[in-house]
């Protein structure tokens, strides 16, 4: 079954065509590669999914109990609560926040408790602050993070800031998570890391769709991909395929996207 169903997608900015026409499915439980050059419409098909943008024309479709529902015009948090996280091309953290208290925001889209909340509180109230506490806790362990936890947001490495994002996303239960050139920056290490953790979130069953220019990264993880040019879907199919595609060779691959 399909989790989502983008369906002749046009996205108009004025007169620049940002996709025109763009369809393709992302089957439950796969890691999916969208790639394409500087400009092609990837980060505006995030937005579309996620809610940020209405498109201009098409559909969207995205499942929810078993049926393929219509989403376009959802604002982003309804798009949080049905199981869409993202993570941003230029990270969006609270910087001067701790560690901990950016992935307690992200734990709160799921719970009743305002992350702010009341001076007077109850019991229930306390013990569910705990909970978001121990399972915002879980998510930095998951992204190897937790000796950070007091740190501000700040003061941790690009490649660091990066997977607390990613660990901010996770702690809003997505079941479809869109990440935005999450290698960008990050030294050979920490993207192999990197690398290890996105199989660790396919692993628990959540649904990945991975913008990435480092060609060895997207095409060692993705059996299929999308690739963009110019708001135009060129090629979709298998990373050999795609590897061998005159089309996908001219428009990127040929004009010094990473080694592939
Ligand atoms: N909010 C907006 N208003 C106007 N134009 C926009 C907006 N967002 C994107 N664009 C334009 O749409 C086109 C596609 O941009 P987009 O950011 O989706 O590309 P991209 O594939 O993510 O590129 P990159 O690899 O550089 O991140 C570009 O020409 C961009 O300038
Ligand atoms: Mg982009």
């Amino acid at each position: 079954m399909n989790i989502l169903d983008i369906d002749s997608l046009t996205m108009r900015f004025g007169g620049l065509l940002a996709l025109a026409d763009v369809s393709f499915h992302v089957a439950r439980g796969e890691i999916l590669g969208l790639i394409g050059p500087n400009g092609a419409g990837k980060s505006t098909m995030f937005n579309c999914i996620s809610g940020v943008l209405r498109p201009t024309e098409g559909d969207m479709l995205f499942e929810k109990d078993g049926k393929l529902m219509r989403i376009n015009g959802y604002k982003p948090e309804k798009m949080t609560h049905f199981g869409v996280a993202r993570t941003f091309q230029n990270v969006r953290l609270f910087s001067a926040l701790t560690v901990l208290d950016n992935v307690r925001i992200g734990r709160h889209c799921r719970t009743k408790a305002n992350f702010f909340g009341a001076v007077l509180r109850t019991r229930s109230q306390k013990e569910e602050e705990q909970r978001i506490v121990d399972e915002s806790m879980n998510w930095l362990k998951f992204v190897d993070l937790e000796k950070f936890v007091f740190n501000t947001a700040g003061s941790l490495s690009y490649g660091f800031q990066r997977k607390l994002e990613i660990a901010r996303s996770l702690a809003t239960e997505p079941r479809l998570l869109l990440l935005d050139e999450p290698a960008a920056g990050m030294n050979p290490k920490e993207t192999k890391s990197l690398i290890d953790l996105i199989h660790k979130i396919s692993d628990l069953g959540v649904t990945v769709i991975l913008i990435e220019h480092d060609m060895k990264l997207v095409m060692s993880i993705c059996r299929r991909l999308v690739v963009l040019d110019h708001g135009i879907k060129i090629a979709e199919g298998g990373p050999r395929e795609i590897r061998a595609n005159p089309k996908v060779i001219e428009a990127y691959l040929g004009r010094g996207a990473a080694d592939a």
